[in-house]
């Protein structure tokens, strides 16, 4: 099977009530940790690059590593998407480079720009078979954005905005601002989340897919990892995986998960180096990292919800 849109992987997560993992990827380790796991479980997956990855690796050595793995995987319908891209231009080179999906972030510009912007990518996109990701308002914690109750509402994604956005704009999907953020320090206190938006934007948007970014959950277990081997990232917190369940039952389809990566594979091999301080063959330690990244994500698509749900998808 080809590369697929996430046309009907999304039609099948809103109905039957679960999300899709989109895993970002960097390189070939990244990659296969992840297929391998999806492989193994028969789960739909979404492989994300975002212009840091592109400029690390470039497209054609990220995309050749994908086909591999289209190719060996008949049955795991596999979409390829562009994370954040910053404007036309990035969109429009992604789409020629042959992605089946793509984001424009224009959440930073006023409401009408957004969805100007927004409109443009998705004429030249549809005109070529890719689907469109946009996001309104802001990621970011709740408590780090909020002063007061005016606050929350400029960061959160406003539910009727969200409408008009949708109709004016034509998107495929949208990443809504609901307290999550990326990176390894998203709450300082307590995680907090408004995940009553969900609902509300679903209401005036029934069927209508959503996007969750932000949504690693900072797992324990590596934490634990990289503090016992020499790293230092006391107060790492995440997304609680009870709230990524919930959400996935919802219209949310889509949950990109990045940090949780980088922080699996940075645990394993920081315990290798640690334990076995002569090792010099980077076989000996990427590959733990990959074995790590493919237990990791194993995990979260039992946390999705989305194990076994490869074929309905096709
Ligand atoms: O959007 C955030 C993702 O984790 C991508 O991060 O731009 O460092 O590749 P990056
Ligand atoms: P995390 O940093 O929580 O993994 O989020 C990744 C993301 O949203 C990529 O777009
Ligand atoms: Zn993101």
């Amino acid at each position: 099977m080809p590369l697929v849109t996430t046309k009907k992987m999304f039609e099948m997560a809103y109905k039957n009530g679960y999300a899709v993992g989109a895993f970002n990827v960097n390189n070939m380790e990244i990659t296969q940790g992840i297929v391998q796991a999806v492989a193994e479980e028969k789960a739909p997956l979404i492989l994300q690059i975002s212009r840091g990855a592109r400029e690390y690796a470039s497209n054609s050595y990220l995309m050749a590593i994908i086909n591999v793995a289209v190719k060996e995987n008949h049955d795991i319908p596999i979409a390829t998407h562009l994370d954040h891209g910053d404007n036309f231009e990035t969109c429009k080179q992604f789409v020629d480079d042959g992605f089946t999906s793509v984001m424009i972030d224009a959440s930073k510009l006023p409401f009408e720009e957004n969805i100007k912007v927004t409109k443009e990518v998705v004429e030249y996109a549809h005109a070529n078979g890719v689907v469109v990701e946009a996001e309104l308002g802001q990621l970011g914690g709740i408590e780090e954005h909020v002063v007061g109750v005016d606050d929350v509402e400029k960061h959160l994604t406003d539910p009727n905005q969200a409408v008009e956005f949708v109709e004016k704009s034509g998107v495929d999907s949208l990443a809504v601002a609901v307290g999550t953020s990326h990176g390894a320090y998203k709450f300082k206190t307590e995680p907090k989340l408004a995940l009553d938006r969900i609902q509300q934007i679903q209401d005036r948007l029934p069927g209508f897919p959503l996007v969750m970014h932000g949504s690693s959950s900072v797992l324990k277990e590596f934490i634990d990892l990289i503090n016992k081997y020499g790293g230092k990232m006391p107060n790492a917190m995440g997304v609680p995986e009870s709230a990524i369940s919930k959400a996935a039952k919802t219209a949310v389809c889509k949950v990109n998960i990045d940090t949780d990566l980088r922080l699996a594979v940075t645990a394993k091999i920081r315990q290798v180096f640690a334990e076995k301080p002569s090792e010099f063959d980077p076989r000996k330690y990427l590959g733990p990292g990959r074995d790590a990244i493919k237990a990791m994500v194993k995990h979260k698509l039992q946390v999705l919800g989305c194990t076994g749900k490869a074929g309905e998808c096709i």
